[in-house]
């Protein structure tokens, strides 16, 4: 923060209502930000594919402006207003409209509500918590409910779709840590050191999920953790194993699902949607468990470090298919 009491942001603005939203660095005043009892110094926030469609004003995802983005953010409490927190304290924060409805982490200082907050769990640093942020967060809801669904290690493979990308990134550490045998699907074959870094055994195309024609393939899958959506979810839903238990929370690749019931009425294959805007309840235990025993091995890996202003560039490439990981904005 500058002596002035002002600070940094990159705030989308729309100048033409016909027109996509313009991203401007700007300084501004606390007073300024959405309203919130609680004031953050925030120390990292970092780019989700939501993100890079808002900035582009796609899917209408922001519907008034101007907004700073950033639907995730890790920092220190600044001011508190609700007696929960005080100065200080190491917390995150995610969803609940942050970088979408309120002003999110794209700036120097964020001010939400005190229900959004969450203090950091033992052993989780502010970086790490960043380098986790949404996407952590989404791939650890996944294996969570996978494991309660009934997915447990020593089966058939568990596939991750879109498998560079933040999500499936960590997905790919926690499940090969928890000692599946992990096969990822990704479109950047030059990425197979880094997949295999993070402990997947085997890198397959996308090509593998072209149609068939039959409502069911060979069964290949104990799971799958799904980021792609549209043909590549119909490919994994024909192609699971009895019993499979398959998440969904993307659509990076399409929204349509073009599918039969043959899955679920013969395989008894489940299909698990995943919203990562959870409660706050839920939330605790999920990031207790990324702290402990869902804890990936390898984030500094995954992370890509982006310096504040190269958001713009950096929101382009990961709507480009262009990225790879966990891109992080360092503020401290
Ligand atoms: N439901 C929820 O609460 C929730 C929470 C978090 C994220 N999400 C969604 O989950 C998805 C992944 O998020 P993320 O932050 O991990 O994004 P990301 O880092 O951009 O990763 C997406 C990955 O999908 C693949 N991909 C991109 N465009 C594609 C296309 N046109 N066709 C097929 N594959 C494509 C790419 O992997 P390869 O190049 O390796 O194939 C890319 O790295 C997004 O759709 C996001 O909106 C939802």
């Amino acid at each position: 923060m500058s002596a002035d009491g002002s600070f940094r942001a990159f705030r989308l603005c729309r100048d033409d209502a016909n027109a996509p939203p313009v991203g401007r660095f700007v300084q501004m005043k606390v007073s300024e930000l959405s309203p919130g009892e609680v004031l953050i110094r925030v120390a990292h926030t970092s780019i989700n594919y939501k993100d890079a469609l808002a900035a582009a004003g796609l899917n209408q995802i922001v519907r008034d402006y101007p907004r700073i983005g950033g639907i995730d953010l890790s920092g220190t409490v600044a001011h508190s207003g609700d007696p929960r927190f005080v100065p200080g304290d190491a917390v995150v924060v995610h969803g609940f409209g942050i970088g979408v409805e309120h002003d999110g982490g794209h700036a120097q200082m964020a001010r939400v509500k005190g229900d959004w907050v969450m203090k950091l769990p033992q052993g989780l640093g502010l970086r790490e918590a960043a380098i986790l942020g949404a996407a952590g967060y989404t791939a650890a809801l996944s294996v969570h409910w996978m494991e309660h669904n009934g997915l447990a290690p020593g089966g058939l493979p568990v596939a991750v779709t879109g498998a560079t990308g933040g999500v499936a990134s960590v997905a790919i550490d926690i499940l090969a840590q928890r000692g599946y045998e992990v096969h990822a699907v990704s479109g950047k074959a030059e990425a197979k050191d880094y997949l295999m870094a993070l402990g997947a055994a085997r890198v397959l195309p996308p090509s593998v999920a072209e149609p068939t024609g039959k409502p069911l393939d060979k069964g290949l899958w104990s799971g799958a953790v799904d980021s792609v959506g549209g043909g590549m979810l119909a490919w994994l839903l024909r192609s699971a194993a009895p019993d499979a238990v398959i998440t969904s929370f993307g659509n990076a690749g399409g929204m349509e699902l073009d599918t039969t019931v043959l899955p679920f009425i013969l395989r008894g294959v489940k299909l698990i949607g995943i919203n990562a805007n959870s409660p706050m309840p839920l939330r605790e235990r999920v990031w207790q468990r990324l702290a402990t025993d869902l804890r990936p091995r390898h984030l500094e890996r995954i992370a890509q470090p982006v310096a504040f202003e190269e958001l713009p560039e950096a929101m382009a490439r990961m709507r480009q298919r262009g990225t790879l990981g966990r891109m992080v904005v360092d503020f401290s």
